[in-house]
Parts: C-alpha cells; structure tokens; sequence
C-alpha cells in the first residue's frame, strides 16, 4: 500500500469487509473497503467499529492505502464482537474514524516491540516510516510461534530486522522485555522505541527502559465513546483521555501510571 501523509477529522463511514486472512493461531487479518469515502489517518489513530447486532469496538489501523479508500486491521476474537467479525467477510461494517491523536516524531532509527495483538498499531508505524525510508527493527513477541504465524512476513514487508521472542521455537527464548534484558537489542542504538502489548508487557518494558522521553507507549483502556465525552478511557492518575489524547502516550507523560 502506498501512504498519505494527512489525516482526516473524524466522520462516520460505511466499510465493506472484502476480504479476512487468518494470519496465526489467534490473529486475523480483515480488509476494508470504504463505501464512497476515505479515511486518511496516521499512527497510531484507530477506529471504532460497529459490528450490525453487537457493539462498537475501538480497533487499531493496522495498514491504510495511499488513497485513504481501503483500511486493514487485526482482529484477535476474544469477545462476541470479535468473534462475530471475524467470520464477516463479504459483509458491511460501520465505521467512526479516523480518531485519536497522531503521534509521529522525526525519527531516522525506530525500534519497534509489540506484544501479541499490539503488532496492529507497530505495522501501521512500520509502513509509516518505512515509507520515509527509516530504519526498523522490530521485536516481535508472543507466547508461542503459532501466535506470529504469518504477521512476520506481513511485517518483513516494512521492517529491516526482525527479532522474534517467545516460549518454543523464537530466536529469543522468553518475553519480550528479555529481548531487551539480555542484550539481543541496545534501546540507545535507536532514536526511539514504540510499544505496544498487554499492560503487563508496557510495565515489565518500562522498568527497563532509560530514555522514557524517547519512547512511546500505545495504550489500552475500555473505550466505549471514542470521542472524549464520558470519561471511561481516562489513564488514571493523569488528566488523559486515551481515545483522545492517545492511544500513544510518551513514556515520560504516563510513567507514573505504568511504573505502579
Ligand atoms: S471512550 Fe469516551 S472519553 Fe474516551
């Protein structure tokens, strides 16, 4: 896909599923075509979903053509919502977007680390910078391999390097934040760290990190209105509202959050 560099206020639009790809044991890929209309967004801005009969559920870009007429997002089926969208393919969706707060410095050296489902929003950083030619590295965790599956030659597409982590057959035997730990990669070789995972992942990786104003976490929070009106993604302990604010948040801003 190519890219744009705008992004587009919010709107309500109608999206047509033409296509899902399972991509690992609990990663689907699932393709969107905007019904007369475009959605220009950048990292690491998300949507809401409306599934017809279920609920509307807040989903990460995970890539986005250069026209803006086409969306993909990665979908792990946890919940009857997902588990209902996952088998829509050739159906209509809505959808309300593109919303939160783009989150893009200027950067040269990016490294990127995403735990399971948190790979959504890193590839839509990845096709961002790689599109300006930044140089990548991506660590790339999960439980087992069956859980990466196909995301690492989706994200092979985008990246220069990449380090896989988890319990069976990875190039890293462990976590995520061991890759880190035990030396496979050195955070002061990169301009900047982007983030995303289980909280558990973000407060375990943000014990390690040294440069929190270098660093940039995607966070997760219920989100039900996605447009900063009834406060259920405020972060706590801070006057953010995530739908609005971020989801990216620099380390530095939310520290205090993560750290307790
Ligand atoms: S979800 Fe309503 S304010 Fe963020």
């Amino acid at each position: 896909m190519n890219i744009t560099y705008q992004y587009s206020r919010p709107g309500y639009h109608t999206g047509y599923i033409d296509g899902i790809d399972k991509l690992s044991s609990t990663l689907y890929m699932i393709r969107i075509r905007l019904i007369n209309d475009r959605i220009y967004s950048l990292p690491p801005q998300f949507v809401m979903i409306w599934v017809p009969g279920y609920e509307a559920i807040p989903m990460s870009i995970a890539e986005q053509s250069g026209d803006g007429s086409r969306i993909n997002i990665i979908v792990k089926p946890v919940g009857e919502t997902t588990r209902a969208l996952v088998q829509m393919d050739n159906e209509y969706i809505g959808l309300i977007g593109p919303l939160g707060t783009p989150l893009t410095p200027r950067t040269d050296k990016i490294l990127l680390i995403a735990g399971g489902s948190g790979i959504a929003p890193l590839i839509r950083y990845a096709q961002y910078y790689a599109s300006l030619g930044k140089k990548l590295t991506l660590v790339l965790g999960a439980w087992s391999y069956r859980e990466i599956g196909e995301t690492l030659r989706l994200t092979k597409k985008y990246v220069d390097k990449v380090i896989t982590a988890c319990m069976d057959k990875c190039e890293a035997h462990g976590l995520v934040t061991d890759v880190l730990s035990k030396g496979y990669v050195d955070e002061n070789e990169y301009d900047y760290v982007i983030a995303a995972g289980p909280e558990a992942m973000l407060k375990n990786l943000a014990k390690l990190i040294k440069r929190p104003n270098k660093t940039i976490f995607i966070m997760e929070r219920h989100v039900k209105c996605g447009l900063g009106l009834c406060g259920s993604c405020i972060i706590r302990g801070t006057s953010k509202l995530l739908c609005y604010h971020g989801p990216g948040f620099l380390l530095s801003e939310v520290e205090k959050v993560i750290r307790n």
